[in-house]
């Protein structure tokens, strides 16, 4: 296993140290929300589309992955504080964002409590292998992820804002911005790899983002079927992965496809 670049590079570390300053104390100002207060609980929609539960239900179980991507992200980085901090911090938002999922789930009275416990333990019961085992991988991976589900909770928004369900509508919004934020410091961070090692990382940037995707779901007992639907329901597809994903991380990276096509 590659031994975590930053750690011979006092500069690098410096660097990304910064960078998860900047992204706390920026979340501290601007981005924390309360569970309890600030969303409109009493407007979740018992009669809303089944589909769309489905799909919250879905990223949920993505979300509830969250031991498997700290602990190898945690033991991935342990020589880096800018890192470890940072994933503390993460993991934190993240596990926010199951106890809203949840919440709505059952608030909405679309699932009933045997039915989260059955999807809790489904999840729970079995390590899902973090498809990277390079940490930089794990970056671009990450960063890749981040902009892929904050932008399914925004077109699930879109989808949910014709429907009537205030609550849900709220909860995705910060979900959205979360995820924008996490993916921002990612971005940042593959960026100083670039810097500091530009074919290094080229080459773990071509396999993630041509192998992408949303592989926690796919391991779902009935996983298939859950992609068809984030599929039918138009939030998530090969279509906007490729305009809404790809494309613009490669321009915000300063990267084109023929260079990445070199790295391999
Ligand atoms: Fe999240
Ligand atoms: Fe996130």
């Amino acid at each position: 296993m590659e031994p975590p670049a930053q750690r011979a590079c006092p500069d690098l570390e410096a660097a990304l140290f910064r960078l998860y300053r900047e992204f706390f104390d920026r979340a501290e100002k601007k981005r924390r929300w309360s569970l309890a207060d600030d969303i409109p609980w009493g407007q979740c929609n018992p009669r809303l589309n089944p589909a769309v539960a489905d799909v919250v239900e879905s990223f949920l179980a993505v979300e509830l992955y969250l031991p498997d991507y700290v602990a190898r992200a945690m033991s991935l980085w342990r020589p880096s504080r800018a890192f470890t901090w940072f994933y503390a911090n993460w993991g934190y938002e993240e596990s926010k964002h199951s106890l809203a999922l949840a919440d709505w789930l059952l608030r909405s009275r679309l699932r009933s409590d045997e039915q989260m416990a059955d999807l809790e333990g489904q999840v729970l019961r079995r390590r899902w292998e973090v498809p990277h085992d390079s940490p930089v991988g794990m970056l671009a991976y990450a960063m890749v992820q981040e902009l892929a589900t904050g932008l399914t909770y925004r077109n699930l928004r879109r989808q949910v804002e014709g429907e009537g369900d205030p609550a849900l509508c709220c909860l995705l919004g910060l979900l959205g911005v979360d995820e924008q934020a996490h993916h921002n410091f990612f971005l940042k961070a593959v960026r100083l790899f670039l810097r500091h090692d530009r074919t290094a990382t080229l080459r773990q940037l071509r396999r993630v983002l041509h192998h992408f995707a949303m592989p926690a779901i796919y391991e779902l007992a009935d996983g298939r079927g859950r992609v068809e639907a984030i599929k039918a329901l138009g939030v998530f597809d090969d279509r906007l992965y490729f305009r809404e994903v790809y494309q613009p991380i490669l321009a915000a990276l300063g990267v084109s496809r023929p260079e990445l096509r070199r790295a391999a």
